[in-house]
């Protein structure tokens, strides 16, 4: 059994995977009511949080700890203040348990959970807070096809929301506001494979501003946004020859997003996939499920060796060896 720990931003979260099985997938995840993420107070709150959410883990997964065979945890990237407080507690149980720590990318762990879905070897929509890439794996890598130029789509959107005055995440108010809006024109940017936010942000802020209806901007904000990232994952598609597409990363809970991928895909004969929303938001059980997956190759770091175990709060996706597969 491997337990799994993240903790990079917002979420701190814990899973137990067995065999592929998700028995548990618990977390508590810091929000407010107006501003964004303070990287410090998030860090306390995983502090404060931590031994909670780790006995209901252990409670629901009707386990005991000394069942726990490893512990993986969300190693990078992410926000320092975060991440070091889930290796502090990642070092700290395992030393109690006397077991390795696989130390996990966060972002390859929300890629790797698709597997669940059933999918093979698809193009990757990853939208999440601070990231949005277009990913396939080939030759040992997940390489990159296309991404942001500037901020992660849910930055994006949580920007606008706390510009209008709602807390954080903003995603799902963002998503609920729309429902009832229609399109006015905004920015579409789009540069080869690249997408970019930061303009279409300050246009939709200089639009609030000058009193423009809000569910009209939320919805064309949608709109935009996403058919931005239609279209590379289309092109991406093309290129790469793949006939498979899933979505992953917290934006990806979007129902409208969802439902452009699933369009697209039938449009061209591909299988879209998406994974439950519990599996898509930061969580701890992607971080035990590729853990284990990791584990199973071998990978892991003993305990005499946890003084050279640190955060890396930059690592990008492609920089990682996937030699598990
Ligand atoms: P990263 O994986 O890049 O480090 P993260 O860990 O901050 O980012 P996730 O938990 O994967 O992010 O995703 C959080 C983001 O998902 C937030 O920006 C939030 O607003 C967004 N989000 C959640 N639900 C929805 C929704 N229904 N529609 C749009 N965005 C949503
Ligand atoms: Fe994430």
């Amino acid at each position: 059994m491997i337990l799994g720990i993240e903790s990079t931003a917002h979420t701190f979260g814990i899973g137990i995977v067995k065999e592929s099985k998700i028995l548990c997938n618990v977390k508590d995840s810091y929000t407010t009511e107006k501003g964004g993420i303070i990287p410090m107070e998030s860090a306390k709150h995983h502090h404060d949080c931590a031994e909670k959410v780790y006995e209901k883990a252990l409670a629901e997964a009707k386990i005991n700890e000394k069942d726990i065979c490893a512990i993986a945890i969300s190693q990078a990237p992410g926000l320092a203040p975060c991440l070091l407080e889930g290796m502090k507690f990642a070092k700290k149980k395992a030393t109690d348990l006397n077991v390795p720590i696989i130390p996990i990318n966060h972002c390859i762990a929300h890629l790797e959970i698709g597997r669940i879905t059933g999918a093979k070897d698809p193009v990757l929509l990853y939208a999440s807070g601070a990231n949005t890439q277009i990913i396939a794996y080939a030759a040992g890598k997940y390489r990159v096809f296309g991404e942001t130029l500037d901020i992660g789509i849910g930055n994006f959107i949580d920007n606008f929301a706390r510009h209008i005055g709602l807390g954080f995440p903003g995603g799902p108010k963002i998503m609920e506001l729309a429902k009832s809006g229609k399109y006015i024109e905004i920015p579409y940017s789009i540069k080869g494979m690249d997408v970019a936010f930061s303009g279409l942000l300050t246009n939709l802020k200089q639009k609030y501003d000058k009193k423009t209806s809000v569910n009209d901007l939320c919805y064309s904000l949608q709109e935009t946004a996403f058919a931005m990232l239609i279209e590379a994952s289309e092109r991406a598609l093309a290129h790469t020859g793949k006939k498979e597409l899933l979505l992953g990363g917290g934006v990806a809970c979007n129902t409208r997003l969802q439902e452009m991928c699933r369009i697209m895909c039938s449009e061209r004969g591909c299988n879209f996939f998406c994974p439950p929303n519990s599996l898509l938001v930061d969580n701890g059980a992607m971080i035990a499920y590729l853990g284990e997956i990791m584990f199973n190759y071998g990978i892991k770091v003993d305990v005499k060796n946890f003084k050279n175990l640190d955060i890396n709060p930059r690592e990008r996706t492609d920089m990682v060896e996937v030699n598990w597969k």
